[in-house]
């Protein structure tokens, strides 16, 4: 039998491979938490490889990953019914909290997966989100847990490639080094343009924006469009993660297939 230390190990193209997950200390719920935790299989994402087929209709899509209180992607999902909304995260109490705002504003236009980011892009169709958002992501401000970090160049090219061309990817931090890999990691990939931005107009303020603005800490918000570049890679994430290391090439470039004879 493998054990999960040895399938946390295995590289990300092995079918066995399993994502490492960091998350926060409390993972127990409090009695007003738990029955919305309990509605989750009502919210879930049923069909994550044909996202439209869980919602009540296609619509554009937007993704927040990293949630935290579910407060911003609600209140988008508000105002905004005319498009899809899907919050990924792996902290409990928060995906009951947005559950909550989901069942008090009776949101029609909201889906939740439990689970890992780059896990779930890698499992999503390519050029199937509108919307990115990505807010406050864990800093891990050590040198040592920087790898723990989300925002990566891997993570950056697997968005390139679940990002629909001329399609906005919004983010947010206040640490200052992860501010810089951020905005490297998208200028270097080659399909991004943008960079510092102002904040996103009219959203609320999340949990962790403002302990950053108590902490008086400078607030880095970015903005990215993914080019309308084809990029080559198969769909099956098994095949492309191996192929990751390749640089990418628009298909424009590909030279011209060879003429038969
Ligand atoms: C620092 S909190 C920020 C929450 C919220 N965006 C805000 O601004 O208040 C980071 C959130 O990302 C979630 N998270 C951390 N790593 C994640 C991962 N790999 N995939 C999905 N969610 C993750 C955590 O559970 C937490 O809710």
């Amino acid at each position: 039998m493998v054990t999960k230390k040895e399938r946390t190990e295995k590289k990300p193209w092995d079918p066995q491979f399993k994502r490492r997950v960091y998350v926060r200390n409390r993972s127990s719920l409090s009695h007003v938490e738990k029955p919305y935790l309990d509605l989750l299989d009502h919210y879930k994402l049923k069909y994550l490889d044909e996202p439209d087929r869980s919602f009540l209709s296609p619509r554009p899509l937007l993704v927040e990953i990293g949630f935290g209180n579910g407060r911003i992607l609600s209140e988008f999902a508000r105002r905004y019914p005319d498009w899809n909304c899907l919050g990924v995260d792996v902290y409990k109490p928060g995906i009951a909290q947005l559950i909550k705002q989901c069942e008090q504003l009776k949101l029609k236009n909201v889906r939740i997966l439990m689970n890992e980011g780059h896990t779930v892009l890698e499992q999503m169709p390519n050029r199937s989100i509108d919307k990115l958002w990505v807010f406050f992501p864990d800093p891990w401000p050590k040198t040592k847990h920087h790898k723990r970090r989300l925002v990566t160049p891997e993570f950056v090219d697997l968005v390139s490639y679940k990002v629909r061309g001329n399609r906005y990817i919004n983010l947010a931090t206040d640490a200052d080094d992860y501010a810089l890999e951020i905005h490297r990691a998208f200028m270097d990939h080659g399909l991004f343009w943008g960079g510092k931005s102002r904040r996103l107009k009219g959203l609320p303020i999340s949990k962790y924006e403002r302990r950053g603005q108590r902490l008086k800490h400078n607030m880095h918000y970015f903005e990215f469009t993914r080019l309308d570049v084809e990029i080559a890679r198969p769909q099956n994430p098994s095949v492309g993660n191996q192929i990751q290391s390749e640089p990418i090439c628009p298909v424009a470039l590909l030279p011209p297939p060879p003429t038969p004879k």
